[in-house]
């Protein structure tokens, strides 16, 4: 797979940014976007969505995904993942969200701000040795 062109990762980056405007994060006050960019091309966002009940609380990349999922269905190949949040501060994704983002992206580049400003890493370097359908057999 193809490394994103600048202007690819800077559309993806946008896109996440507008998803973050629409956080549901009235308990943490910590607003989260993500985009999605699928292998044929489409882009689908999400923002966190919290729930007085934390533990219910969906995070950006999930709903991203899940969106995607729900418009364009569960065959769908996440190529890049970017998230960002209001604060700016170093923020990767969850583990629950890498492992969702391996589900359907393995081989998914993901851009998130690190400490030292966006960086791109991959699903196998955040998520090395990951549970994966092989073990169902
Ligand atoms: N959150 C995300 O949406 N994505 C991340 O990558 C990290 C955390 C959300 C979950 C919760 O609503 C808030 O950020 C604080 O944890």
């Amino acid at each position: 797979m193809t490394t994103l062109t600048t202007e690819q990762q800077e559309s993806l980056i946008t896109a996440a940014r507008r998803a973050s405007q629409n956080a549901y994060a009235p308990y943490s006050h910590f607003r989260v976007g993500a985009a999605i960019l699928l292998d044929n091309g489409q882009v689908f966002a999400g923002c966190n969505v919290e729930n007085v009940s934390y533990g219910l609380t969906n995070c950006a990349e999930r709903s991203a995904i899940f969106a995607a999922v729900a418009a364009v269905g569960a065959a769908m190949k996440i190529r890049a993942v970017a998230v960002v949040n209001d604060r700016n501060v170093a923020c990767s994704p969850c583990g629950a969200c890498r492992q969702v983002i391996a589900e359907f992206g393995p081989q998914a580049d993901i851009f998130y701000l690190g400490p030292n400003g966006m960086q791109r890493s991959t699903v196998r370097e955040l998520l090395p040795d990951c549970f994966t359908s092989d073990s169902l057999g």
